[in-house]
Protein backbone atom coordinates (compact mmCIF):
# COMPACT_ATOMS: atom_id res chain seq x y z
CA UNK A 1 0.00 0.00 0.00
CA UNK A 2 1.10 3.13 -1.42
CA UNK A 3 0.53 5.60 1.86
CA UNK A 4 1.24 9.64 1.50
CA UNK A 5 0.57 12.94 2.88
CA UNK A 6 -1.19 15.10 0.61
CA UNK A 7 -1.99 18.09 3.37
CA UNK A 8 -1.71 18.44 6.73
CA UNK A 9 -2.70 15.58 8.88
CA UNK A 10 -4.49 13.86 5.29
CA UNK A 11 -2.84 11.02 3.98
CA UNK A 12 -3.41 9.12 0.77
CA UNK A 13 -3.28 5.59 1.06
CA UNK A 14 -3.78 3.74 -2.02
CA UNK A 15 -3.74 0.09 -3.30
CA UNK A 16 -2.65 -0.67 -6.42
CA UNK A 17 -4.10 -3.28 -8.31
CA UNK A 18 -2.13 -3.80 -10.71
CA UNK A 19 -2.44 -6.85 -12.31
CA UNK A 20 -6.69 -6.61 -12.33
CA UNK A 21 -7.49 -7.10 -15.49
CA UNK A 22 -11.67 -6.90 -15.60
CA UNK A 23 -14.09 -4.95 -13.26
CA UNK A 24 -17.51 -5.75 -12.29
CA UNK A 25 -16.81 -9.14 -14.70
CA UNK A 26 -17.31 -6.88 -17.84
CA UNK A 27 -14.71 -4.23 -18.05
CA UNK A 28 -11.16 -4.69 -19.18
CA UNK A 29 -8.73 -2.78 -17.42
CA UNK A 30 -5.71 -3.17 -19.88
CA UNK A 31 -3.29 -1.05 -17.12
CA UNK A 32 -5.13 -2.64 -13.60
CA UNK A 33 -6.97 -0.03 -11.11
CA UNK A 34 -6.17 1.44 -7.68
CA UNK A 35 -8.30 1.50 -4.69
CA UNK A 36 -7.64 5.24 -2.88
CA UNK A 37 -8.86 5.59 1.10
CA UNK A 38 -7.63 8.88 3.04
CA UNK A 39 -7.00 8.80 6.56
CA UNK A 40 -7.81 12.23 8.31
CA UNK A 41 -6.60 13.74 11.53
CA UNK A 42 -8.09 16.13 12.65
CA UNK A 43 -7.05 17.82 16.26
CA UNK A 44 -9.79 15.82 18.09
CA UNK A 45 -11.03 13.09 15.66
CA UNK A 46 -9.94 10.69 13.30
CA UNK A 47 -11.77 10.12 9.62
CA UNK A 48 -10.98 7.10 7.15
CA UNK A 49 -12.35 8.10 3.39
CA UNK A 50 -13.72 5.12 1.72
CA UNK A 51 -12.55 1.60 2.55
CA UNK A 52 -10.58 -0.59 -0.51
CA UNK A 53 -11.74 -3.28 -2.16
CA UNK A 54 -12.44 -7.13 -0.02
CA UNK A 55 -8.92 -8.46 -2.16
CA UNK A 56 -6.87 -5.11 -0.77
CA UNK A 57 -8.60 -4.63 3.10
CA UNK A 58 -5.46 -6.59 4.80
CA UNK A 59 -2.77 -4.14 2.98
CA UNK A 60 -5.51 -1.09 4.20
CA UNK A 61 -4.98 -2.71 8.12
CA UNK A 62 -1.16 -2.70 7.49
CA UNK A 63 -0.83 0.46 6.65
CA UNK A 64 -2.99 2.25 9.22
CA UNK A 65 -1.22 0.14 12.25
CA UNK A 66 2.48 1.60 10.47
CA UNK A 67 1.05 4.69 10.85
CA UNK A 68 0.24 3.86 14.58
CA UNK A 69 -3.36 4.24 14.11
CA UNK A 70 -4.98 3.55 17.20
CA UNK A 71 -8.02 4.42 16.78
CA UNK A 72 -10.57 5.78 14.18
CA UNK A 73 -13.53 8.02 14.97
CA UNK A 74 -15.26 7.78 11.83
CA UNK A 75 -15.02 5.88 8.46
CA UNK A 76 -16.77 7.70 5.73
CA UNK A 77 -18.60 5.58 2.95
CA UNK A 78 -19.58 7.61 0.06
CA UNK A 79 -20.22 4.82 -2.21
CA UNK A 80 -21.63 1.43 -0.88
CA UNK A 81 -19.84 -0.58 -4.00
CA UNK A 82 -17.42 -3.23 -3.01
CA UNK A 83 -14.55 -2.04 -4.42
CA UNK A 84 -14.63 0.64 -1.69
CA UNK A 85 -16.42 -0.79 0.98
CA UNK A 86 -15.30 -4.18 0.68
CA UNK A 87 -12.79 -3.30 3.62
CA UNK A 88 -15.22 -1.84 5.98
CA UNK A 89 -16.23 -4.69 7.88
CA UNK A 90 -12.47 -5.73 8.63
CA UNK A 91 -11.91 -2.27 10.05
CA UNK A 92 -14.86 -2.34 12.67
CA UNK A 93 -13.57 -5.11 13.35
CA UNK A 94 -10.03 -3.76 14.37
CA UNK A 95 -11.47 -0.14 15.16
CA UNK A 96 -14.80 -1.46 17.42
CA UNK A 97 -15.58 2.43 18.22
CA UNK A 98 -15.95 3.30 14.54
CA UNK A 99 -19.31 4.57 13.12
CA UNK A 100 -19.78 4.58 9.75
CA UNK A 101 -20.71 7.94 8.17
CA UNK A 102 -22.95 7.69 5.32
CA UNK A 103 -26.56 8.62 3.89
CA UNK A 104 -29.51 7.07 4.57
CA UNK A 105 -29.54 5.36 1.41
CA UNK A 106 -26.12 4.22 1.00
CA UNK A 107 -26.33 2.82 4.63
CA UNK A 108 -29.67 0.83 3.75
CA UNK A 109 -26.90 -0.73 0.81
CA UNK A 110 -24.37 -1.07 3.03
CA UNK A 111 -26.55 -3.44 5.05
CA UNK A 112 -27.84 -5.11 2.59
CA UNK A 113 -24.23 -5.85 0.65
CA UNK A 114 -22.15 -6.47 4.09
CA UNK A 115 -24.81 -7.07 6.82
CA UNK A 116 -23.26 -4.72 8.83
CA UNK A 117 -25.02 -3.84 12.17
CA UNK A 118 -27.30 -0.68 12.02
CA UNK A 119 -25.78 0.98 15.15
CA UNK A 120 -22.47 1.13 13.61
CA UNK A 121 -24.01 3.84 11.04
CA UNK A 122 -23.88 7.38 11.73
CA UNK A 123 -26.34 9.15 8.70
CA UNK A 124 -26.27 12.31 7.84
CA UNK A 125 -28.02 14.17 5.37
CA UNK A 126 -27.14 16.44 1.96
CA UNK A 127 -25.09 19.50 3.02
CA UNK A 128 -24.67 18.57 6.89
CA UNK A 129 -21.12 18.86 8.09
CA UNK A 130 -19.25 16.99 10.67
CA UNK A 131 -16.51 18.28 12.67
CA UNK A 132 -13.14 16.51 13.53
CA UNK A 133 -11.76 19.40 15.68
CA UNK A 134 -10.06 21.49 13.47
CA UNK A 135 -11.06 20.23 10.50
CA UNK A 136 -14.45 19.79 9.02
CA UNK A 137 -16.12 17.49 6.68
CA UNK A 138 -19.04 18.03 4.50
CA UNK A 139 -20.93 15.95 2.79
CA UNK A 140 -22.99 16.50 -0.39
CA UNK A 141 -25.21 13.96 -1.81
CA UNK A 142 -24.93 13.13 -5.55
CA UNK A 143 -27.22 10.83 -6.58
CA UNK A 144 -26.22 8.96 -10.01
CA UNK A 145 -22.83 8.93 -9.60
CA UNK A 146 -22.94 5.86 -10.84
CA UNK A 147 -25.41 4.32 -7.71
CA UNK A 148 -28.82 6.34 -6.55
CA UNK A 149 -26.79 6.27 -2.90
CA UNK A 150 -23.48 8.50 -4.18
CA UNK A 151 -22.35 11.54 -2.75
CA UNK A 152 -18.45 13.28 -1.97
CA UNK A 153 -16.98 14.53 1.04
CA UNK A 154 -15.42 17.74 1.25
CA UNK A 155 -12.53 18.61 3.68
CA UNK A 156 -13.26 22.54 4.08
CA UNK A 157 -10.06 23.92 5.39
CA UNK A 158 -7.86 22.15 3.56
CA UNK A 159 -9.88 22.61 -0.33
CA UNK A 160 -9.59 18.38 -0.54
CA UNK A 161 -12.46 17.12 -2.35
CA UNK A 162 -13.14 13.42 -2.10
CA UNK A 163 -15.18 12.65 -5.09
CA UNK A 164 -14.87 8.29 -4.88
CA UNK A 165 -15.76 7.31 -8.76
CA UNK A 166 -16.61 10.98 -10.14
CA UNK A 167 -13.57 12.00 -12.13
CA UNK A 168 -11.49 9.22 -11.19
CA UNK A 169 -9.85 6.87 -13.27
CA UNK A 170 -8.68 2.76 -13.95
CA UNK A 171 -4.99 2.48 -13.78
CA UNK A 172 -2.37 0.94 -11.43
CA UNK A 173 0.10 3.97 -10.65
CA UNK A 174 2.37 5.14 -8.48
CA UNK A 175 2.04 8.67 -9.27
CA UNK A 176 0.30 10.40 -6.75
CA UNK A 177 -1.02 13.03 -8.59
CA UNK A 178 -1.91 13.36 -12.18
CA UNK A 179 1.31 13.59 -13.80
CA UNK A 180 0.62 12.85 -17.44
CA UNK A 181 -2.34 15.04 -18.71
CA UNK A 182 -2.66 12.72 -21.91
CA UNK A 183 -2.39 9.61 -20.45
CA UNK A 184 -4.70 10.92 -17.40
CA UNK A 185 -7.00 12.16 -19.86
CA UNK A 186 -7.84 8.65 -22.00
CA UNK A 187 -7.80 6.84 -19.03
CA UNK A 188 -10.59 9.14 -17.54
CA UNK A 189 -12.48 9.32 -20.69
CA UNK A 190 -12.35 5.59 -20.88
CA UNK A 191 -13.80 5.48 -17.51
CA UNK A 192 -16.26 8.12 -17.72
CA UNK A 193 -17.89 6.47 -20.76
CA UNK A 194 -17.56 2.71 -18.63
CA UNK A 195 -18.88 4.07 -15.48
CA UNK A 196 -20.54 7.57 -15.87
CA UNK A 197 -21.78 7.95 -19.46
CA UNK A 198 -25.50 6.59 -18.36
CA UNK A 199 -25.74 9.86 -15.89
CA UNK A 200 -24.37 12.58 -18.08
CA UNK A 201 -27.65 14.64 -17.14
CA UNK A 202 -26.71 14.33 -13.23
CA UNK A 203 -23.54 14.80 -13.57
CA UNK A 204 -24.11 17.91 -15.52
CA UNK A 205 -26.08 19.66 -13.15
CA UNK A 206 -23.53 18.23 -10.45
CA UNK A 207 -20.59 20.02 -12.42
CA UNK A 208 -21.85 23.48 -11.60
CA UNK A 209 -21.36 22.34 -7.77
CA UNK A 210 -18.44 21.07 -7.78
CA UNK A 211 -16.98 24.31 -9.68
CA UNK A 212 -18.73 26.08 -7.01
CA UNK A 213 -16.46 24.77 -4.35
CA UNK A 214 -13.82 25.58 -6.04
CA UNK A 215 -11.73 22.51 -4.75
CA UNK A 216 -7.74 23.32 -4.24
CA UNK A 217 -8.18 19.52 -5.01
CA UNK A 218 -9.57 16.45 -6.02
CA UNK A 219 -9.19 13.14 -4.82
CA UNK A 220 -10.87 10.48 -6.34
CA UNK A 221 -10.60 6.97 -5.48
CA UNK A 222 -9.46 5.45 -8.01
CA UNK A 223 -6.33 6.54 -9.77
CA UNK A 224 -4.32 9.75 -9.46
CA UNK A 225 -5.50 13.32 -6.94
CA UNK A 226 -5.91 16.15 -9.65
CA UNK A 227 -4.01 19.37 -7.85
CA UNK A 228 -5.16 20.67 -11.26
CA UNK A 229 -9.25 20.18 -10.81
CA UNK A 230 -10.13 22.54 -14.00
CA UNK A 231 -8.19 19.86 -16.47
CA UNK A 232 -10.47 17.09 -15.11
CA UNK A 233 -13.44 19.67 -14.50
CA UNK A 234 -12.86 20.70 -18.48
CA UNK A 235 -12.91 17.23 -20.20
CA UNK A 236 -16.10 16.53 -18.13
CA UNK A 237 -17.80 19.22 -19.44
CA UNK A 238 -16.98 18.67 -22.47
CA UNK A 239 -17.70 15.02 -22.43
CA UNK A 240 -21.36 15.62 -20.57
CA UNK A 241 -22.54 18.27 -23.13
CA UNK A 242 -24.47 17.60 -25.89
CA UNK A 243 -21.71 18.15 -28.28
CA UNK A 244 -20.42 15.38 -30.86
CA UNK A 245 -17.50 15.24 -33.01
CA UNK A 246 -17.20 14.97 -36.57
CA UNK A 247 -16.76 11.43 -36.24
CA UNK A 248 -18.61 7.69 -37.61
CA UNK A 249 -18.16 4.67 -35.38
CA UNK A 250 -18.08 1.37 -37.94
CA UNK A 251 -18.81 -1.53 -35.18
CA UNK A 252 -18.97 -4.56 -37.24
CA UNK A 253 -18.39 -8.20 -37.50
CA UNK A 254 -17.88 -10.45 -40.39
CA UNK A 255 -17.78 -13.90 -40.73
CA UNK A 256 -17.38 -14.88 -44.64
CA UNK A 257 -15.86 -11.36 -45.79
CA UNK A 258 -19.24 -9.96 -46.99
CA UNK A 259 -20.13 -6.98 -44.07
CA UNK A 260 -16.75 -6.69 -44.06
CA UNK A 261 -16.12 -5.48 -47.99
CA UNK A 262 -19.21 -3.39 -47.02
CA UNK A 263 -17.38 -1.81 -43.89
CA UNK A 264 -14.52 -0.82 -45.68
CA UNK A 265 -16.04 0.41 -48.46
CA UNK A 266 -17.95 2.72 -46.42
CA UNK A 267 -15.25 3.95 -43.94
CA UNK A 268 -12.97 5.19 -47.47
CA UNK A 269 -16.17 6.74 -48.67
CA UNK A 270 -16.93 8.35 -45.37
CA UNK A 271 -13.12 9.36 -44.84
CA UNK A 272 -13.53 10.85 -48.41
CA UNK A 273 -15.90 13.35 -47.55
CA UNK A 274 -13.42 14.80 -44.59
CA UNK A 275 -15.08 12.88 -41.22
CA UNK A 276 -13.47 10.89 -39.29
CA UNK A 277 -13.92 7.21 -39.18
CA UNK A 278 -13.08 4.63 -36.47
CA UNK A 279 -13.60 1.38 -37.05
CA UNK A 280 -14.10 -1.58 -34.54
CA UNK A 281 -14.05 -5.41 -35.61
CA UNK A 282 -15.73 -6.76 -32.98
CA UNK A 283 -13.58 -10.09 -32.78
CA UNK A 284 -10.88 -7.89 -32.16
CA UNK A 285 -11.69 -4.53 -30.33
CA UNK A 286 -11.00 -3.69 -26.04
CA UNK A 287 -15.03 -2.54 -25.68
CA UNK A 288 -13.45 0.00 -23.73
CA UNK A 289 -11.76 1.43 -26.32
CA UNK A 290 -14.64 1.44 -28.70
CA UNK A 291 -17.01 2.61 -25.59
CA UNK A 292 -14.31 5.75 -25.39
CA UNK A 293 -14.83 7.33 -28.50
CA UNK A 294 -18.84 6.24 -28.10
CA UNK A 295 -18.59 8.91 -25.92
CA UNK A 296 -18.35 11.97 -28.77
CA UNK A 297 -18.69 10.65 -31.84
CA UNK A 298 -21.50 12.08 -33.63
CA UNK A 299 -22.89 8.64 -35.78
CA UNK A 300 -22.44 5.22 -35.11
CA UNK A 301 -22.83 2.26 -38.04
CA UNK A 302 -23.57 -1.51 -36.39
CA UNK A 303 -23.03 -3.99 -39.48
CA UNK A 304 -23.61 -7.81 -38.92
CA UNK A 305 -23.70 -10.73 -40.34
CA UNK A 306 -27.30 -12.80 -40.04
CA UNK A 307 -26.35 -15.98 -37.98
CA UNK A 308 -29.09 -17.89 -38.06
CA UNK A 309 -31.62 -15.16 -38.84
CA UNK A 310 -30.38 -13.07 -36.18
CA UNK A 311 -27.27 -10.48 -35.40
CA UNK A 312 -24.29 -12.23 -34.42
CA UNK A 313 -23.91 -12.50 -30.67
CA UNK A 314 -21.09 -9.81 -30.47
CA UNK A 315 -22.81 -7.65 -32.13
CA UNK A 316 -25.84 -8.07 -29.92
CA UNK A 317 -24.01 -8.06 -26.88
CA UNK A 318 -22.56 -4.65 -28.07
CA UNK A 319 -25.46 -3.09 -28.96
CA UNK A 320 -27.16 -4.58 -25.37
CA UNK A 321 -24.08 -2.46 -23.86
CA UNK A 322 -24.67 0.37 -25.70
CA UNK A 323 -28.45 0.67 -24.93
CA UNK A 324 -27.23 0.55 -21.08
CA UNK A 325 -24.93 3.32 -21.32
CA UNK A 326 -27.10 5.66 -23.29
CA UNK A 327 -24.59 7.53 -25.23
CA UNK A 328 -24.97 11.26 -26.93
CA UNK A 329 -24.76 9.83 -30.19
CA UNK A 330 -27.18 11.62 -32.75
CA UNK A 331 -27.28 9.00 -35.88
CA UNK A 332 -27.06 5.37 -36.19
CA UNK A 333 -27.91 3.40 -39.19
CA UNK A 334 -27.71 -0.65 -39.49
CA UNK A 335 -26.60 -2.70 -41.97
CA UNK A 336 -26.74 -6.66 -42.31
CA UNK A 337 -25.67 -9.66 -45.06
CA UNK A 338 -27.90 -12.54 -45.02
CA UNK A 339 -27.56 -15.61 -46.98
CA UNK A 340 -31.41 -16.45 -47.32
CA UNK A 341 -33.02 -14.42 -44.66
CA UNK A 342 -32.84 -11.94 -42.14
CA UNK A 343 -34.35 -10.62 -38.80
CA UNK A 344 -31.08 -8.83 -37.46
CA UNK A 345 -31.70 -5.24 -38.17
CA UNK A 346 -34.91 -5.90 -36.20
CA UNK A 347 -33.70 -7.67 -33.27
CA UNK A 348 -31.15 -4.86 -32.74
CA UNK A 349 -33.33 -1.99 -32.99
CA UNK A 350 -35.69 -3.69 -30.56
CA UNK A 351 -32.07 -4.32 -27.92
CA UNK A 352 -31.85 -0.77 -28.28
CA UNK A 353 -34.68 1.41 -26.73
CA UNK A 354 -32.48 3.97 -25.47
CA UNK A 355 -30.96 5.38 -27.88
CA UNK A 356 -32.74 8.39 -28.86
CA UNK A 357 -30.65 8.39 -31.85
CA UNK A 358 -32.10 9.19 -35.38
CA UNK A 359 -32.07 6.05 -38.10
CA UNK A 360 -29.93 6.97 -40.99
CA UNK A 361 -30.89 3.96 -42.84
CA UNK A 362 -31.50 0.01 -42.69
CA UNK A 363 -29.25 -1.69 -45.29
CA UNK A 364 -30.28 -5.58 -45.68
CA UNK A 365 -26.92 -6.82 -48.30
CA UNK A 366 -28.22 -10.48 -49.69
CA UNK A 367 -24.96 -11.92 -50.85
CA UNK A 368 -21.52 -10.74 -51.46
CA UNK A 369 -22.67 -6.86 -52.40
CA UNK A 370 -22.95 -6.26 -55.25
CA UNK A 371 -23.29 -2.40 -57.69
CA UNK A 372 -26.97 -1.86 -55.87
CA UNK A 373 -25.89 -2.34 -52.55
CA UNK A 374 -22.71 -0.23 -53.20
CA UNK A 375 -25.23 3.03 -54.44
CA UNK A 376 -27.28 2.37 -51.33
CA UNK A 377 -24.18 2.79 -49.25
CA UNK A 378 -23.10 5.80 -51.22
CA UNK A 379 -26.65 7.22 -50.42
CA UNK A 380 -25.87 6.70 -46.54
CA UNK A 381 -22.59 8.23 -47.39
CA UNK A 382 -24.52 10.77 -48.33
CA UNK A 383 -27.09 11.13 -45.63
CA UNK A 384 -23.95 10.97 -43.33
CA UNK A 385 -22.53 14.17 -45.31
CA UNK A 386 -25.39 16.02 -45.08
CA UNK A 387 -26.55 15.48 -41.01
CA UNK A 388 -22.94 16.58 -40.16
CA UNK A 389 -23.50 19.63 -41.79
CA UNK A 390 -26.25 20.83 -40.80
CA UNK A 391 -24.68 19.85 -36.86
CA UNK A 392 -22.27 22.17 -38.14
CA UNK A 393 -19.45 19.28 -37.99
CA UNK A 394 -18.50 19.58 -41.66
CA UNK A 395 -17.40 23.58 -42.95
CA UNK A 396 -19.29 24.57 -46.42
CA UNK A 397 -17.95 22.40 -49.54
FE1 LIG B 1 -15.52 2.38 -7.90
FE2 LIG B 1 -18.98 2.42 -8.35
O1 LIG B 1 -17.31 1.84 -7.67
Amino acid sequence: MHSQKISEGVYLLRANHWDRRLFDELIPLPEGTTYNSYIIFGSEKTALIDAVDFSKEDELIEALKNMGVEKIDYIVSNHAEQDHSGGINKLLSVYPHAKIVTNSKCKEFLMDLLHIPEERFLVVEDGEELSLGDKTLKFIKMPWVHWPETMITYLVEDGILFTCDLFGAHYATSDVYVYDEMREYLAAKRYYAEIMMPFRQSIKKYLQKVKELNPRIIAPSHGPLHKNPEFILNAYERWVSDEVSNEVLIVFVSMHGSTKKIVDYLADKIAKKGIKVRYYNLTVTDVGDLLMDVVDAATIVIATPTVLTGAHPSIVSAAYLLNLLRPKTKFVAFITSYGWGSRAIEQLKSLMPNIWAEILDEIAVKGYPKEEDFARLDELVEKIYEKHKEQNLIGGD
